[in-house]
């Protein structure tokens, strides 16, 4: 066992929270993993917004089958894909490698060609399945740093992307919501499902090794 999967062991989706506040620097620890995560190109084509408030979660929660997490929790992210993926992204993504590193722009013109013509490639859905895509590795990042800082994480697409666009504007901020995760801390008096034990496949079922 590791440090990580230990954690990850003693993670799971919490349905009940307790309403206790995640103290920021844990947050921010959550976030900073969030935003280190990988990403094709490295586009990161994805918005994470943190939602504090309770007066909004509560509307947030009725576009959620009210799943009780959502007013529950401490923080609310959502996880909302580019739509539209612009090529001007890919301009300033390369803008921001060459200055990042120093090095002339001309020099990145054939990796910039690269991602454009991936882009070029796909219709605007695609664009956006595949930005869900990247925002879902955040995900992954934001569950397990939530484990490692022990604070409860629970993803959730249980909830009407299109309603909750309509609420926050997404549209017109060129988001589109496709994942959501509360943070807090599990209320162990009335989540039925804490303390049961984790159930996965066994694990030659995911976990293959050819040749
Ligand atoms: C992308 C995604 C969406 C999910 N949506 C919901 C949801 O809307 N409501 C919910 O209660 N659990 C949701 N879950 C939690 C899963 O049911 C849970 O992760 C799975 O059963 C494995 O259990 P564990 O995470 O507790 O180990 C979601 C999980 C993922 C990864």
């Amino acid at each position: 066992m590791s440090v990580l999967n230990d954690a990850l062991n003693w993670r799971y989706a919490a349905k009940r929270m307790n309403g206790d506040t995640v103290p920021a620097d844990r947050i921010e620890r959550i976030l900073d993993a969030i935003h280190l995560a990988p990403s094709s190109f490295g586009l990161q084509p994805y918005t994470v917004l943190v939602i504090d408030s309770p007066a909004l979660r509560q509307r947030i929660q009725d576009q959620a089958a009210q799943q009780p997490q959502i007013t529950e929790c401490s923080h609310l992210l959502i996880f909302a894909a580019w739509d539209p993926v612009e090529e001007s992204a890919v301009d300033e993504l390369i803008g921001r490698i060459a200055a990042e590193r120093g090095v002339p722009s001309e020099e990145l013109a054939a990796y910039r060609d690269t991602i454009k013509g991936t882009v070029r490639g796909k219709t605007p859905e695609q664009r956006v399945e595949w930005a869900a895509r990247q925002a879902y590795i955040g995900l992954g990042h934001a569950l397990s740093a939530a484990a490692l800082e022990q604070v409860d994480a629970s993803p959730m697409e249980g909830f009407d992307p299109a309603e909750l666009d309509h609420l926050l504007d997404l549209q017109s901020q060129g988001l589109r919501s496709v994942v959501l995760v509360a943070l807090g801390y599990r209320d162990t008096d009335t989540d039925w499902l804490a303390g049961l034990k984790k159930v996965r496949w066994p694990r030659e079922r995911t976990i293959q090794s050819v040749g």
